[in-house]
Order: structure tokens, then sequence, then C-alpha cells
């Protein structure tokens, strides 16, 4: 194996699930491997993928594979091509499978974070949407995997991909048809999405806000449903839903102070799921709380959020860590 080259002003930041690699596949990036510390190179792009180097990782005990940030990129379109035939694999275990999914799909909202304009970006979304709801439906363990990988620390695409699986949870307790399922899961992957618009000061701001800060924190589901708009493909209650999702039951929340049910559903969902992820997620200035602590919390909002919505919320959450 070949030592990467310190002098040379490359960063390793992407890492990569050993499984997110397909068998027999054409690697259109370089993998690397951290050993003792140092990034070292396994396999160049262009190399055929083989059981046989698969398995000399895992009796390495490998679990986690590099590729240096200019391949960052074609990493990302890989997993999106194969994510499919990985959620089928027989030989890859359910949780990882819920590790890739969830690690693809922050990787994609980085990207769109990044490049908010983006089509090819906001396609790779709804492909991990699709995973998302896939995994849940399948694998009666995925939404506990789920809960276990996310909320460790905050950033808007970690809590963009919570809110995603949470909502998404909560539909599919709901009872809702899949192309439901998608509309709330799409929302919630993209309902921040206007945060990039908000001065990054203000969003990092560790102090108290001001009036005018908070003003303007506010405005975001504006200006994600603005930013949304403008790709002209998007589907209005997908938009409403974005729009919505700070409004509050009893008419006490933004943009518009609207009540009860003429907040439309996918807001109403949304809102749990995001309450819900702020409350478990840590942050630099507090700990995140337990599942069990932030659904306590949930249960004493009956008048910002739909009571019947944080029942069937606490139903689901309390059967996805009771399974085994
Ligand atoms: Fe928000
Ligand atoms: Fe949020």
């Amino acid at each position: 194996m070949t030592a990467i080259d310190k002098t040379k002003k490359t960063s390793f930041t992407q890492s990569m699930p050993l499984h997110s690699i397909l068998v027999d596949t054409t690697l259109p990036f370089d993998i690397l491997v951290k050993e003792d510390g140092k990034f070292n190179i396994l396999k160049t792009e262009g190399t055929l993928y083989t059981l046989e180097i698969q398995n000399d990782l895992v009796c390495k005990g490998i679990e986690e594979l590099y590729t240096p940030v200019m391949n960052k990129e074609n990493y990302i379109n890989y997993v999106n091509k194969y994510i499919k035939k990985i959620l089928l694999n027989k030989q890859i275990d359910d949780v990882e499978k819920c590790l890739i999914t969830y690690h693809h799909s922050k990787s994609v909202m980085e990207e769109l974070l990044e490049n908010p304009d983006s089509k090819v970006a906001l396609s790779r979304v709804r492909v991990s949407t699709s995973a998302i709801i896939d995994t849940l439906l399948v694998d009666q363990k995925a939404l506990k995997s789920f809960i276990e990988i996310g909320g460790l620390n905050y950033s808007i695409c970690s809590h963009s991909v919570d809110v995603s699986i949470y909502a998404t949870a909560l539909a599919v307790q709901l009872g809702l048809p899949r192309a439901e399922l998608f509309r709330v899961g799409y929302a919630g992957m993209l309902h921040d999405i206007g945060k990039v618009r908000v001065d990054s000061k203000i969003l990092n701001k560790k102090e108290e806000l001001t009036p005018e800060e908070f003003k303007e924190i506010q405005k975001h589901p504006v200006y994600s449903y603005q930013l949304l708009k403008s790709h002209n493909e998007m589907n209005e209650t997908i938009l409403n839903g974005i729009l919505y999702h700070h409004e509050k039951f009893n008419g006490s929340g933004y943009p518009h102070g609207i009540k009860g049910d003429r907040i439309p559903l996918i807001a109403q969902i949304l809102s749990i799921a995001d309450i819900f992820s702020a409350i478990t997620t840590h942050k630099s200035y507090n700990n995140g709380k337990s599942t069990f602590e932030s659904l306590k919390e949930l249960k004493a909002m009956k008048k910002e959020l739909n009571p019947k919505l944080i029942g069937e919320f606490i139903k689901v959450m309390t059967k996805a860590c009771k399974v085994h």
C-alpha cells in the first residue's frame, strides 16, 4: 500500500461505510484505509472491486473506508446509482443498510446545501428519500437503528435526515399511502434548506439572539418555500408542508400564525418530527435528551401540536425502541 503524501493539500473527510461499495463494480474513485492514524491508498479509481478485496478488509476488521474529497462527488453518484441494489442485497446486514442510507442522505443534503439550485443534487435527495422509506417499510428494526445513528451532533444536514426519518415513521404509523410517504419524507429533508439564506453568524450565534436576529431566523420557512418554488417542479403539498412547519396548533407559530387543521397535515407531521429532533440532538450548548424524556416533553405540548399526532408518534417511537 502507498502512503499518502501529506505535503499535498488534500483532505480525506469523505468516509464510506465498507458495504456501500459493491463487489464486482469498477471503482469510480480511489479507496483509502486508515491505519495507525495514516491514510493509505488501497485501490485506485478504475479497479474492479472484488470479493477477495472485500473479504480481506472484513478479516482486518475494517468497517470504514475513505476517499479523497476530490472524489466525493463520484462516490455520492456511485451510491446514488446502487442504493436500491445495496438495500436488496441479502449479504448486507440490516443495521449496515440503515447506516449506508443515513450516511448517503446526509451527504446528498450537504451537496444540496452547497448548491441549493442544483437539479442534480435535488434529484439525489429524492433517491435518498425513497431509500429511507424502503428501509423503514422493509425492516422492523430500522427506526431503532436510525434513532441510534442520528442525533449525535447537530448540523442542518443530520437534522434534515432525522426529521425526514421521524416524519416518515409517523406517516407510516398513520397509514398514509406510498405517494404521501414520499412527500412527507422529501419535505422533511428539505424543510430547513432556507437557512442557507440566513446569515451564518446568526445561525451559529451561541449567545442569546436579539429580537431582529430572531425575526431573521423565523424567515427560514419562507426562504425554504421560495428557494424550492424556484425549482418549478415542486409539488404544492410539499411546498406548503415546508412553509408551515413552524406553525403551532394553537396559532402561536410562524410565519402566518394559522391554527388547528388549517395547518396542512404534512406540516403538522414535520412539526412533531422537527421538535423531537431538536430535543434529542446533542448541541454544543446542551446534551440531547433520551428518547423517553423527549417523548415526555412532546406529550406536554398538547396546545402547540396536534394531540392525536403526538399520541401516534409516541406509539411508533415506543414500539421502535422495544424491538430487539
Ligand atoms: Fe425550521
Ligand atoms: Fe428543522
